[in-house]
């Protein structure tokens, strides 16, 4: 922590990839996936707090606020999700940005990118939930929605499941086609391309990240699931926005990210807090037993302390590593009491 710096360290796209660069992908990710596990702990320790995040509707899009804080520092992300960005505006569905402020002083440490956080932190939540419900023996998965956050889910994932094939499906064929070279050529895993059904029905594990419309039918159907399955269900994180039939939820062991969230927002809503089997970090602090039948599904709807506790290591990093540049947008006056006789002085 460096609480006597002298601005607000700002972070830019490239300043994030060069910290990951710095240390390498995978590291960073094994990194995260050790830190977001202990700030699960710490939430079911209430050493971190927050509230559900708020949402607001544009007629093409959501945005959010999701602030979380801890012992040290409060931080919030600002995210949107807007389905025609691709298509119209050539800019990512998800786009987010972010703010780590000193809890001691209210003064804003840090200013960063998070489109690219977000991805990491979110393919990490995956895997983290995958760690410990998943079965030991999960070696295939099915990509549901292959667009910008599935790269990430399958790394993560892979870091705690030794994959060793890939099913894939996305109503766009360019952006599966894209996944599987990207996959194949990096990661060495062999992409098999195929329907919904059939994804689901040969994977063990299977993660649904589609960016479906509201009010449209669910992406996986109960009776495609079969016993033993994982399910990661990601892209399901809005009101009326859901990825799985109604079904196969109150077939399964739910598991959600954040209860007063997903509650609303998750696959949670389609069956009320009852089904909810319980959250991610109760499951860390007291892990389930699994029957090898049991279908356990990790209901994702994005949780503010995964910003926060991305946000710190970041901020550490980029603070050990002097990258970022320095800027002041939160003013320091001359005279604390008179803002006037510090910068009105000489202005009518
Ligand atoms: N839970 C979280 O923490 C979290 C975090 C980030 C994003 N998300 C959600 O993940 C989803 C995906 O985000 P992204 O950044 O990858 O978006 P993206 O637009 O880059 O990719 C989404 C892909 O889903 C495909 N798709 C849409 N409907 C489909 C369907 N019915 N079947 C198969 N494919 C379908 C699209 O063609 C697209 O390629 C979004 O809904 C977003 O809200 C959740």
């Amino acid at each position: 922590m460096n609480i006597f710096q002298q601005d607000t360290l700002l972070l830019e796209e490239s300043d994030i990839l060069y910290l990951i660069k710095k240390i390498g992908l995978k590291n960073f990710l094994n990194q995260l996936r050790n830190n977001l596990e202990s700030g699960f702990k710490d939430f079911f320790l209430q050493k971190i707090q927050v509230p559900p995040r708020a949402e607001f509707f544009f007629p093409r899009g959501t945005m959010e606020s999701m602030p979380a804080k801890d012992e040290n520092y409060f931080a919030c992300k600002i995210v949107n999700t807007h389905l025609q960005n691709p298509l119209i505006y050539r800019l990512p569905t998800i786009i987010a940005c972010g703010v780590l402020v000193d809890g001691k002083t209210g003064f804003p440490l840090m200013l960063t990118e998070s489109t690219i956080l977000t991805a990491l932190r979110t393919g990490t939540a995956s895997a983290i939930a995958t760690k410990h419900l998943a079965r030991k023996d999960s070696d295939i998965i099915g990509i549901i929605g292959n667009g910008a956050q599935a790269i990430p889910q399958l790394h993560a994932i892979s870091l705690v499941r030794d994959i060793k094939k890939v099913y894939a499906y996305d109503i766009d064929i360019e952006a599966s086609n894209s996944f599987k070279k990207t996959v194949e050529k990096r990661f060495g895993m062999p992409v098999i391309l195929a329907d919904t059904e059939v994804t689901t029905r040969e994977s063990d594990i299977v993660v649904t990240v589609t960016c479906k419309e509201k009010n449209t039918p669910p992406v996986v159907y109960n009776e495609w699931v079969k016993p033993g399955t994982h399910i990661n269900a990601v892209g399901g994180d809005s009101p009326n926005k859901v990825e799985l039939e109604k079904s196969l939820i109150e077939r399964a062991k739910l598991v959600v990210d954040f209860k007063d969230q997903a509650i609303y927002e998750g696959e949670a809503q389609q069956v009320g807090k009852d089904k909810i089997c319980s959250d991610l970090a109760y499951v860390i602090a007291n892990p389930i037993t699994r029957d090898e039948k049991d279908i356990t599904i990790f209901d994702s709807v994005g949780f503010a302390m995964e910003d926060l506790v991305t946000y710190e290591m970041i901020y550490d990093l980029a603070v050990r590593e002097k990258v970022g540049k320095q800027v002041n947008i939160a003013s320091r006056p001359k005279f604390i009491k008179n803002l006037y006789e510090s910068y009105f002085a000489e202005i009518q």
